[in-house]
């Protein structure tokens, strides 16, 4: 058991500090940390500070998400020329939230995966931005979508899209493959959301124009609407543009077959 401890002790301190000191300039004055509850309470104010850098990384936030304003400071302290923070008060839930996700990695790297076998470094452990992808409440894009079309309609999702891909394109945030929304039309379809299903469908033809799969998933979606001529066109359009594709052959013979040869 103590051996446990203190080689779970040993893997915590070596997947709370993984960023290198020496390149953060020296900057360790200020005042040491007094009130820390879950990082090593040994921790220099520089350790923490490198700690919070990943924080707001993975999140996508910034201090102030988490830490509280010095009550009764004067203006014009702080980072950006906002109230000064005081890092030690624990009034913001969100800090509070932090301190239990902090737990559930510290548990989760020393404890389930070194307990499945695994070793665990730097490089494979789980962090906040492995779930958190650089937002403060991470979800899937389909989820997104969904709770959308749930909430305001099958408008306000292509909305959405449009909105998250203009924000979020080139960062791990989101999803917006060639596939994505294929795989978010289907989840829509199979819970009855067929029109905000074919508009999703629609919409990243206007991004993937050349997109086999999604016009396989239109005929498949018209299919279900009992719309065979919409769902022959769109499946010879898949077909144009992989013609060896044998699913797509097969569903030709399937939906052409009760219709006389043109
Ligand atoms: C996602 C929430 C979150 C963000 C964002 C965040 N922190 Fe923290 N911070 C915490 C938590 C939680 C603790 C306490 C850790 C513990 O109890 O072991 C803490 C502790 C600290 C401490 C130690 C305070 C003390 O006296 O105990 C300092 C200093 C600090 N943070 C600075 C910063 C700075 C600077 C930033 C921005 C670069 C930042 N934090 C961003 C959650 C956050
Ligand atoms: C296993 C996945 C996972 C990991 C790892 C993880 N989080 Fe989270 N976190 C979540 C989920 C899921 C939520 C809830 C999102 C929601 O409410 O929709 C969340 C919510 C939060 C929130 C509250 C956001 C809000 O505004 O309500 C904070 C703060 C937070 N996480 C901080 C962290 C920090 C800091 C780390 C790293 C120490 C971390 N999380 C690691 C999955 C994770």
């Amino acid at each position: 058991m103590l051996l446990m401890r203190r080689l779970s002790f040993a893997v915590l301190t070596a997947v709370i500090f993984p960023v290198c000191l020496a390149a953060q300039g020296g900057r360790g004055a200020g005042e040491p940390p007094k009130n820390l509850q879950v990082l090593p309470k040994e921790s220099s104010r520089q350790d923490v500070l490198n700690v919070m850098r990943t924080f707001t990384a993975g999140l996508g936030v910034a201090c102030e998400y988490c830490h509280a304003e010095a009550p009764g400071a004067a203006t014009g302290g702080g980072g950006r020329g906002g109230p000064p923070l005081d890092f030690s008060l624990d009034t913001k839930d969100q800090k509070k939230t932090a301190r239990e996700m902090l737990k559930m990695v510290n548990d989760i790297n020393g404890r389930y995966l070194p307990g499945m076998g695994r070793t665990i470094g730097d490089r494979n452990r789980v962090w906040c931005e492995t779930c958190h992808h650089g937002l403060s409440k991470p979800q899937t894009l389909r989820a997104a979508l969904a709770g959308a079309v749930e909430a305001q309609g099958a408008d306000s999702a292509t909305a959405l899209y449009r909105d998250l891909r203009t924000r979020y394109y080139g960062s791990a945030a989101y999803d917006f493959s060639e596939r994505a929304l294929p795989i978010a039309a289907d989840e829509l379809a199979r819970s009855n959301q067929r029109p905000a299903a074919l508009s999703m469908l629609k919409l990243n033809l206007e991004f993937y124009s050349q997109s086999a799969v999604t016009y396989q998933s239109i005929a498949q979606l018209s299919l279900q609407n009992g719309d065979t001529t919409g769902a022959l066109d769109a499946l010879k359009k898949a077909i144009a543009l992989q013609p060896n594709n044998p699913q797509l052959q097969q569903m030709l013979q399937r939906i052409g077959k009760p219709l006389p040869p043109q």
